[in-house]
């Protein structure tokens, strides 16, 4: 009998796919130094009964039509905006996520965020290596200390709920915006639920933590950014879509707020040019995620997945 074939459309650690050879499925890897075009991937995909595709793989309705053989798409990212997710499940085609492995490493890269926008990291250090560091100076690079600072969580779920735990630790205090109440969040960070236009009113540092969806999409508008303190930091570590990014550029440039820090922008990889001659806007690749830890478990859950489902098993992390 043919071995079932499952196409990956990036190399991943290895991990997943060695648990995936072990169990007798073919592997195809798509390795191009650049990202999959959609032709490539339908061509590569379209005979095969699991799809692992990455968060920068659009998988839309036109892709969704030529796998007919396809029983799974497993998506490498916690996120799954990048997938017809209804489509797919009409179409019988179960779609998985690796939530929960990715929680502590992104909570990280957020805190990493908001102490590099606080303490202006980045303008120290292109201070330094421009040979542009005279010596001590009473009033060189003056930033804010996290003590006492409000900090507005926007999405208490378990990636907001581990950025709370940890600003909490800073000496911080909490509000937050959510669909629903966050009960641990609220009784181990004291953290309180208030509505999006108080927080963005109260807080000194912003972090955002919703997923991209049709509600979330410019859920933080043009007005809603107008609310912030003068003297805020807003950071954003979950979709370029949530904010509106030309606006937030705007205030940054004529300093309406102290900073921002980015992992994620509209239309990545592009990045507006805008924002880059920024110097109170820290700017990375989206590597929330990048962690051996997280990429590790992240490659063994999709994988999980991938066995669980053409094994005619339920799957751990189904998202529709
Ligand atoms: C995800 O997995 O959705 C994150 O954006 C990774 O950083």
């Amino acid at each position: 009998m043919d071995k079932k074939k499952i196409f990956i459309t990036s190399q991943i650690p290895e991990v997943g796919i060695n648990l995936m050879i072990k169990k007798g499925f073919q592997i195809d890897i798509f390795k191009g130094k650049n990202q999959i075009k959609s032709d490539e991937l339908i061509k590569r995909a379209k005979d095969s009964s699991a799809l692992i595709t990455l968060l920068s793989d659009i998988v839309d309705k036109e892709i969704i039509d030529h796998l007919s053989k396809t029983k799974i798409i497993a998506n490498y990212a916690a996120g799954f905006n990048n997938i017809d997710i209804e489509y797919a499940r009409q179409k019988g085609i179960i779609v998985t996520n690796t939530p929960d492995v990715l929680t502590e490493s992104t909570a990280d890269l957020t805190l990493a965020l908001i102490l590099a926008c606080s303490r202006r990291i980045y303008e120290g250090i292109e201070l330094v290596k421009k040979r542009k560091f005279k010596g001590w100076a009473p009033k060189l690079l003056l930033g804010k200390e996290l003590n006492n600072k409000t900090v507005g969580i926007i999405g208490m779920g378990r990636i907001g709920y581990a950025v709370a735990k940890r600003v909490r630790a800073f000496g911080c205090n909490i509000i937050y915006f959510s669909n629903n109440r966050n009960l641990v969040a609220e009784k181990a960070a004291d953290a309180k639920k208030v509505s999006l236009s108080e927080l963005m009113k109260r807080s000194d540092i912003i972090s955002i933590h919703v997923p991209l969806n049709d509600k979330t999409k410019n859920l933080i508008n043009k007005e809603k950014l107008e609310l912030m303190k003068k003297d805020a930091i807003i950071i954003n570590t979950a979709r370029g879509e949530v904010i509106d990014e030309k606006y937030l550029i705007d205030m940054l440039k004529n300093k309406r707020i102290f900073s921002a820090g980015f992992d994620v922008y509209q239309n990545e990889p592009q990045i507006n040019p805008e924002l880059l001659k920024l110097e109170n806007v820290i700017a990375l690749p989206h590597i929330g995620s990048a962690t051996f830890e997280a990429r590790n478990k992240m490659s063994e859950l999709v994988a999980k997945n991938v066995i669980a489902v053409l094994s005619g098993k339920r799957p751990i992390t189904p998202v529709n």
